[in-house]
């Protein structure tokens, strides 16, 4: 039996934080959207399923927007019942689609999807997506005064205030598969592999498959590489009675990432059997990692009680194991950093 909505005001454990709630915080809010939105990432569908569930348990009704803000702003809103998220947890991608929308970054397309909402009883909204749907989310939110909470769904773990993302460790996981896999055959023929990881303009996946892959170096955009001091790690390593070696770079539209990168060693350093291996979008694929599914199933019942507790234009975030809110303004800047111990942990390893 869900617990009663319009109770004068009720007591709720956030994760060992006691709040209460009263009529004022939940007022007028009856039907809450849900969408997913940018790249897709392993764990959103989890994620869906979370918020579904827990609005429902806490007696609102919920609509599916497909295909992020297009949905919005080309009305595709479906029902969503408890049953509509039935066997989703273990799914990668995202049964509502999702998509980059152009329309919604002009005033026009932002009044239709506000249009929209409103005509199908949306009260607010659950955006689960990185750093481009939660500027939009904070912009809309900010023009119609319309409660939204993010929750940070994708690979790239580069949001702020939240120590990772939906989606980041399944993409870490399948990083170090296939980086498993191209040891056997760097190993066989005595070659220098590059590897190309996403990342979109943060070294968190390059830097910690590199840890996890036991790899030769990592390459981020969050430092300066020297094609020397590469070489002479390579190097060093080669002497050391390595018969292989493994760098992982981070893709990079202005440095050219792997293939560039690639290119100069080999003009500079002959002597090497170079090889670039680019993992693409298979990294946003798969199942989720139970990691992420738990991640998933807390941030989504989080959002539910954020939206309970009166919170919005906040980000659900985790920090030291305990769900967090984070302002979208702070989980939008690119300022998280690089653990410098993360990168010299690679090069004392390597050795
Ligand atoms: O943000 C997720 C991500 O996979 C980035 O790592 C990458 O830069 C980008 O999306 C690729 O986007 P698209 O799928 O549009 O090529």
């Amino acid at each position: 039996m869900p617990p009663l909505f319009f109770a004068e005001t009720r007591k709720i454990t956030i994760f060992g934080r006691f709040c209460f709630l009263t009529n004022e915080s939940m007022a007028g809010i009856k039907c809450i959207g849900v969408l997913t939105s940018g790249g897709d990432a392993p764990g959103m569908n989890a994620a869906i399923r979370a918020v579904t569930r827990s609005a429902i348990y806490n007696g609102f009704a919920v609509k599916g927007i497909m295909r992020g803000y297009k949905g919005l702003v080309f009305n595709e809103i479906v029902e969503f019942k408890s049953q509509s998220v039935s066997n989703i947890i273990q799914l990668g991608g995202t049964i509502l689609k999702t998509a980059r929308c152009k329309e919604f970054t002009t005033p026009e397309g932002r009044k239709a999807a506000y249009d929209n909402m409103t005509a199908a009883g949306i009260d607010a909204l659950v955006v689960i997506g990185g750093d481009g749907s939660l500027t939009g989310a904070r912009l809309f939110a900010q023009e119609y005064n319309v409660p939204i909470v993010g929750l940070p769904g994708t690979i790239d773990n580069d949001l702020g205030g939240t120590d990772s993302t939906i989606g980041y460790d399944t993409a870490l996981n399948t990083i170090m598969e296939a980086v498993d896999k191209l040891r056997d055959t760097a190993s066989s023929h005595e070659r220098l592999f590059f590897v190309e990881v996403m990342g979109h303009t943060a070294g968190y996946l390059a830097l910690n498959s590199a840890i996890a892959t036991g790899s030769e170096a990592a390459i981020i955009p969050e430092m300066e590489t020297e094609v020397d001091q590469l070489a002479e790690l390579i190097n060093h390593g080669f002497r050391k009675s390595k018969n292989s070696a493994i760098v992982i770079v981070a893709e990079n539209p202005k440095t050219g990432g792997a293939t560039a990168l690639a290119e100069r060693v080999k003009k500079e350093f002959p002597q090497y059997d170079a090889r670039v291996t680019i993992l693409g979008h298979i990294q946003r694929g798969g199942s989720p990692t139970a990691v992420d599914r738990i991640l998933a199933s807390r941030m989504g019942e989080a959002a539910i009680e954020a939206i309970l507790d009166g919170q919005r234009n906040v980000m659900i975030g985790i920090e030291n194991g305990k769900i967090v809110y984070v302002p979208f303004v702070k989980a939008i800047q690119h300022n998280k950093g690089i653990d410098r111990n993360a990168l010299e942990l690679v090069k004392i390893l390597s050795i």
